[in-house]
């Protein structure tokens, strides 16, 4: 197969975690707040997104190791694909959240509990659907 897709990220986020090793397995909707800044030519698009609501996040895990097909799944032990796991190692590193909107300023959406290294670049923002 010959597919191909590029991103262009739009904006990064800010968290507390400097290292790998800082950052929380999963996502936790009481952790500490984050904040998802978007490019200033993008900041229309958040037009109708307010507090309170629930957003996916989708943002680029940019150090895993994208040769990774299988591996041993931190919660039982077992060996697994990728595709049965949430490690950040697989083909393409895209992680996915889904927390509350905290609030909206300039651009600037701030949410609870991303478990992300800071700086990690943003690539979408939707509204999340009820189940997820
Ligand atoms: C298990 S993944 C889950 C990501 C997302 N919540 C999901 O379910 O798709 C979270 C882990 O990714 C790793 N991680 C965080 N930021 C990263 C980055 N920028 N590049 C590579 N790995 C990262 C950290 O080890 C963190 O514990």
């Amino acid at each position: 197969m010959t597919l191909q897709a590029t991103f262009k990220p739009i904006g990064e986020i800010v968290t507390p975690y400097k290292t790998l090793a800082d950052c929380p397995r999963n996502i936790d909707p009481n952790g500490p707040q984050c904040e998802l800044i978007l490019r200033d030519e993008l900041h229309d698009g958040l037009l109708g997104l307010a507090a309170g609501q629930r957003i996916l996040i989708l943002y680029w895990l940019e150090h895993a190791d994208r040769s990774a097909i299988h591996q041993n799944s931190r919660r039982t032990g077992e060996l697994a694909g990728v595709f049965a796991l949430r490690t950040p190692n697989r083909p393409n590193p895209i992680g996915a959240a889904v927390l509350a909107i905290e609030q909206i300023i300039d651009g600037v959406i701030t949410v609870r509990g991303l478990d992300c290294l800071d700086g990690t670049p943003l690539l979408d923002i939707k509204p999340a659907m009820s189940g997820e």
